[in-house]
This record gives C-alpha cells, sequence and structure tokens, in this order.
C-alpha cells in the first residue's frame, strides 16, 4: 500500500508515542488489514476485539503474523467480570442494574470503551460497521468530557495535496448554542496544534461581518465574541490561536474574496480550521469535499473527552482507517 506523503507523516509522529489502540470490529476485513498494516509498520500495539478463530485463519491466508497485535474475544476474556463490575460502579447511579452491566459489558464498543478506562489500552478506533451514535455513546457515557460540563464534539482532519484542515464539528453536536459553538471552535483550534498546525479559526456562516441577516448568523456572531473572550484568558493566550467570524466560507478560504469582505481579519482567506454553525452544514460540507473534491478525510475523531475515542465513516477505506488509528495514538 503507498501512503500520501501526509499520512506517513502521521504515522511517524504516532510511532513515537507507542501506543495501545482497541480496535472492536475484528470481524471486518478493512480493520484486519489496518491493524496488520499499523502494526507491522510498528506505529502502535493493536487489540483487535472479535472471533479468535476466525481472525487466525484470515491472518495465515494473508500470511500476516501478529506481531504487535492481541486479539481478544470478549465472551472468553479473564477481564470481563473486571469490565463488568467496572462498568456497573461507573453508571449504576443512572439506574444501571448489575444485569444490564453483565450484557452490555459483551458489547464490543463498550468494552473496548472499558478496556480505555480500566488502563488496558490508550484510545480505541471503532465505527466501520457501526453508527457514531453507536461508536460514542459508549465514550460519552465511560471516558466523559475532560472539562466538566463541556461538550464532546469531533473533528475531521481533511487533507489537499498534503495541506491539512481542521472541520468542526461534523459528527456530535447536532445544533450547537453559541457557547458550544465557541468550545467547538477552542477545541478544534487545539486539536489542530496536535498536528503541528497554527490554528487560523473562521467561525463559518452565510454571512460575512454582518452581510446577512437571522437568527443563525446572530448565533455565529455571539460564538466569535465568546470564543475571543477566552483567548485573552491564561490557559488560552500561551497558544499561538488567531480566530475571527463571521465568516462566509469563501471569504474564509480565497484571499482575492478575503480582501473585499474582510480585509481587517488576520484570519480571512488563511483559515485552516472551519467551525461550522450546526452538524447538518459541518456533516454535508466535509462529504461534499470528499467526494467532489477529492481529499482525504479522517475521522470523525472525538475531541473534549478524558482519552482518545474515534469513529469512522462506515465508507472507509483501509488508508482512512490507518490515518485514524494514527491521529489516536497523536491524542493519547
Ligand atoms: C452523540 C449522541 C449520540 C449522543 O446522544 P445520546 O446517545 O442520545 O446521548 P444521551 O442524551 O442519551 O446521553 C448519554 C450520555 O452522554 C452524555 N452526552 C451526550 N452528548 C454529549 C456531548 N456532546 N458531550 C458530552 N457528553 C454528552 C450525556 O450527558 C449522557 O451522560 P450520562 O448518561 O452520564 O448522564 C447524539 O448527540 C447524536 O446522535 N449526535 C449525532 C450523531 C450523528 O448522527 N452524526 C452524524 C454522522 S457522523
Amino acid at each position: 500500500m503507498s501512503y500520501s506523503k501526509y499520512l506517513l507523516g502521521l504515522m511517524n509522529q504516532a510511532k513515537l508515542k507507542n501506543k495501545t489502540i482497541v480496535l472492536p470490529e475484528g470481524e471486518d476485513e478493512r480493520v484486519l488489514e489496518a491493524a496488520h498494516i499499523i502494526a507491522s509498520e510498528k506505529v502502535a500495539k493493536i487489540v483487535i476485539l472479535g472471533d479468535v478463530d476466525k481472525i487466525n485463519s484470515f491472518f495465515s491466508e494473508k500470511g500476516w503474523n501478529f506481531d504487535g497485535i492481541q486479539v481478544i474475544k470478549p465472551e472468553t476474556s479473564p477481564n470481563l467480570a473486571k469490565y463488568t463490575q467496572l462498568l456497573f460502579d461507573l453508571r449504576k447511579d443512572k439506574g444501571l442494574t448489575e444485569e444490564d452491566a453483565a450484557k452490555l459489558a459483551l458489547n464490543y464498543n463498550y468494552f473496548g470503551t472499558l478496556m480505555i478506562k480500566a488502563g488496558d489500552a490508550d484510545g480505541m478506533v471503532s465505527g466501520a460497521d457501526h453508527s457514531t451514535a453507536d461508536t460514542v455513546r459508549p465514550a460519552l457515557q465511560i471516558i466523559k468530557s475532560a472539562k466538566k460540563g463541556k461538550s464532546v464534539s469531533s473533528f475531521f482532519l481533511l487533507v489537499f495535496d498534503d495541506k491539512p484542515y481542521i472541520l468542526s464539528d461534523c459528527a456530535i453536536v447536532i445544533n450547537p448554542t453559541d457557547r458550544e459553538m465557541a468550545d467547538i471552535a477552542l477545541d478544534a483550534a487545539e486539536s489542530a496544534l496536535h498536528f503541528g498546525m497554527k490554528p487560523k479559526v473562521a467561525m463559518l456562516s452565510y454571512s460575512t461581518y454582518g452581510s446577512g441577516k437571522g437568527e443563525q448568523v446572530d448565533k455565529v456572531k455571539r460564538a466569535t465574541e465568546l470564543a475571543k473572550e477566552d483567548l485573552l484568558t491564561d490557559y488560552y493566550k500561551k497558544l499561538d490561536i488567531e480566530l475571527d467570524g463571521e465568516l462566509q466560507a469563501d471569504a474564509a478560504l480565497d484571499a482575492v474574496v478575503a480582501m473585499k469582505k474582510a480585509s481587517q481579519s488576520h484570519v480571512a482567506g488563511k483559515a485552516n480550521v472551519l467551525i461550522f454553525p450546526s452538524l447538518e452544514a459541518g456533516n454535508i460540507s466535509y462529504k461534499l469535499l470528499q467526494r467532489l473534491g477529492g481529499c482525504a478525510a479522517f475521522g470523525p475523531v472525538l475531541q473534549g473527552l478524558n482519552a482518545p475515542v474515534s469513529d469512522l465513516s462506515r465508507g472507509a477505506l483501509v488508508e482512512d482507517i490507518v490515518g485514524v488509528i494514527a491521529i489516536t495514538c497523536l491524542q493519547a
């Protein structure tokens, strides 16, 4: 398999972290191939959840070895009782019974998430065969938001000719409030810093600096003000983040349009972190860019959690899964 320069760079950075990533979808051949690539390139150690016999015979058909890979069948795992107890302890106040905990711990996404909580893995990548809701719900319930009361959101890393862009939120928060949109923007800027990017954050709208009117525009304006206020606090002052809004996508990305519509902005025309006012806008935009613009799209990667969990699009290619595993290592 040949990798883009950017993906190769991510894999090389991830190698330095030496993390263990759990992949709960051992029945999916794309996931198994990605696991083989990641382990054989020594990017990370891998735990695959699934049927040990089936995975063994798939690997031997392909001539692959299990160096750096452990295969666990949750139903027969010696840790099942420990994870069931952990889940019960964490969720009993929410009404979870011991019987329900025993059933839920056998769900592979829960089992993988409990491995992280128990310290037996550093991160999880799932979603090649599960909806976003089924993949992320265990993480929201068990791993929890890193900042109390703040929403967990997600980003996609889009790569055009080795140039990276962060798009957020395209997968989790359906209709963010102004406060949530500000938080998403700040988390996305921090995510961009993980990849060595210098974040220039555009708060996107159908309006640039008041050119359009409406409730949605007002929300983006307020979100921009809230995020700018936060950037003045001690925590953010030391991070090199520039943010501006409200901006249309052309003003955010095109220097000529930016000169006409927002000439005084330090972000317009140069944005590399794009923040959407709704999940609808974000999800549709990234899929259009991927399908018509021909870029690589890695994600959705959750941001704002206590430990990293990443989702996959069900249409993910092996290369996409490899990229998301590498990104998940970098977050851990
Ligand atoms: C992410 C999502 C699944 C969560 O919804 P849900 O499962 O119904 O979640 P619930 O409201 O039952 O909450 C479950 C737990 O997660 C927490 N939670 C939910 N969303 C959260 C968020 N964004 N950040 C932090 N915690 C969150 C809740 O507080 C709750 O915690 P608790 O049980 O400990 O009190 C939901 O927001 C969603 O469906 N988003 C859109 C997903 C999608 O279709 N994306 C497009 C395809 S990529």
